[in-house]
């Protein structure tokens, strides 16, 4: 059956996987997202004392990664509108007990220009999950002060027929869906195919980036072209 991209129809997706999503995370990857997710961190190379947003936060890797750079005198906001998936964000930042990590469960197409001022942005998985990913990184741009960066970690959407994208989709459909149906969230997981179906190629990022104004855009992919980062700057 084919899945609309509502944000409702998401959101409902990610409250209903919350209690499972790091789990099913660190297993489907064999803990792979860990490092991925650091060296988008890396990459983003946010600095001691700036204000980070982490966009889509989930159940927070990146605002925890992000926060161990800014301390001290820097804050961390962790934004997502699930909120069965921010709950658990907000347990793990309670160990170690920080005080410079924010929750805010808000919807990132609905956020205005003048809610937030970030030195950078960082989101992961996330963007595909917007059902308007133009508006999203426009979004994304009203909320970073001049020269702000925002670093960008999702699935590639490789070119049709590469060994890239047969790989992406045997795995997909041979490990991660029949896995997550144990759990009975094959429908959930199923959804990942077609979202990177919907999510812009490389080429198209980086047009769209820069028909928003963004300089400096740097695109990647990672793992053998299963991954990709984009990195933009105001
Ligand atoms: C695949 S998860 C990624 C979570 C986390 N960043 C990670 O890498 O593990 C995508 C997240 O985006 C959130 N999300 C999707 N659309 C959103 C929107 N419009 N506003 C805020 N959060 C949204 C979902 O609730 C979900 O937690």
């Amino acid at each position: 059956m084919m899945f609309l991209r509502t944000t409702k129809n998401v959101k409902n997706i990610f409250n209903n996987v919350s209690y499972k999503y790091d789990f099913l995370n660190n297993l489907l990857s064999l803990g792979l997202h860990q490092l991925w997710k650091r060296k988008l961190v890396k990459l983003a190379n946010p600095k001691a004392g700036e204000n980070w947003g982490d966009l889509c936060c989930g159940t927070g890797d990146i605002s925890l990664l992000l926060h161990k750079k800014i301390l001290p005198n820097g804050r961390v906001i962790g934004i997502d509108n699930a909120k069965s998936i921010l709950d658990i964000a907000k347990m793990k930042s309670k160990i170690p007990k920080n005080n410079s990590i924010y929750w805010h469960n808000k919807d990132i197409l609905s956020i205005k220009k003048t809610d937030y001022k970030f030195d950078g942005i960082c989101m992961s998985y996330g963007l595909r999950n917007l059902n308007d990913i133009y508006k999203g990184l426009n979004k994304i741009y009203g909320i970073l002060k001049e020269d702000g960066k925002a670093a960008f970690l999702d699935f590639n959407h490789a070119r049709e027929k590469s060994l890239a994208d047969k790989f992406q989709k045997f795995y997909l459909r041979n490990i991660v869906v029949p896995i997550s149906s144990i759990f009975k969230l094959s429908k959930e997981y199923s959804y990942i195919e077609e979202s990177i179906k919907d999510f812009p190629c490389g080429n198209e990022l980086i047009d769209i980036s820069k028909k928003i104004g963004f300089k400096k855009i740097q695109f990647k992919t990672i793992f053998f072209g299963q991954m990709c980062i984009l990195l933009v700057q105001k």
